[in-house]
């Protein structure tokens, strides 16, 4: 992956760019990355913070011979493998808030956004979006935020080099991606319960139809969250933003 990369000082949404440049036919492993985002997007149409300089912006395109259900796999399949490269980069252990927040002391330093060009039969691409706070101090983050948020480097005590990290990342997407394609979900899914936190806790889950609060179990072999309430009945959560 990274073969192509398209890199710029400052866009809209690296996200933008990259499903616009897959409806143009890019090929699978095409990376657009920017220093800085004017109109950063995040999950639920909210916005990514996205400062100059301080953080790693990026989109990846994936063209998975998988059916659209199966796209959720790929954000756990990401959330590993940066999970794994910040480990390696940084030595600070992350945790994984499902589906797709990652968490250093608690706090997001990680977000991925993943959105999918596909018929109900076939997937012709997907979009990873990867936002990653690395070097901001926490004055720089947006006072609504700053209670929730931190970077590596905060983390970390000093500051991380941001290329090392992409390329680690980069790598690593790269390996799981083909082990993916042979030999399915379960090994990733296995790795992404070793980092997760909200397995066997209580949580709180917001979804577009309302809130439920529950133990969450495990996630299912397609990536979905098995969420059991207190009368004991499971539900299959697709999309929702969690509170432990
Ligand atoms: C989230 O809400 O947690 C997901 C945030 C995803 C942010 C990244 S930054 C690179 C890419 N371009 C965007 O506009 N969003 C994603």
């Amino acid at each position: 992956f990274g073969q192509v990369i398209y890199s710029f000082e400052d866009v809209d949404s690296t996200q933008r760019v990259a499903a616009k440049l897959a409806h143009e036919g890019a090929p699978e492993g095409t990376l657009v990355v920017a220093e800085e985002q004017k109109a950063g997007r995040g999950r639920l149409d909210r916005k990514w913070f996205s400062p100059k300089g301080t953080g790693i912006w990026m989109s990846l395109i994936l063209r998975p011979p998988i059916p659209p259900q199966q796209a959720p796999q790929l954000t756990l399949l990401a959330a590993v493998a940066i999970s794994q490269a910040i480990q390696e980069v940084t030595g600070l252990v992350p945790d994984i808030k499902w589906p797709n927040d990652i968490l250093l002391g608690g706090k997001k330093c990680v977000g991925i956004l993943t959105e999918l060009q596909a018929d109900p039969d076939r997937v012709h691409s997907v979009i990873i979006g990867i936002g990653i706070n690395v070097n901001q101090t926490s004055e720089q983050f947006p006072e609504d935020i700053r209670a929730i948020a931190t970077s590596l480097a905060i983390e970390k005590g000093k500051p991380i080099k941001r290329a090392r990290l992409i390329q680690d990342i980069l790598f690593r997407l790269e390996r799981l991606y083909r082990q993916y394609l042979t030999h399915g979900f379960r090994p990733i899914k296995l790795l992404w319960e070793g980092y997760a936190v909200s397995i066997g806790k209580p949580v709180t889950a917001r979804t577009l139809g309302g809130v439920m609060r529950g133990i969450a179990r495990g996630i299912t072999d397609d990536g979905l969250l098995i969420l059991e309430d207190e009368q004991n009945t499971i539900h299959y959560i697709h999309s929702a933003d969690i509170q432990l």
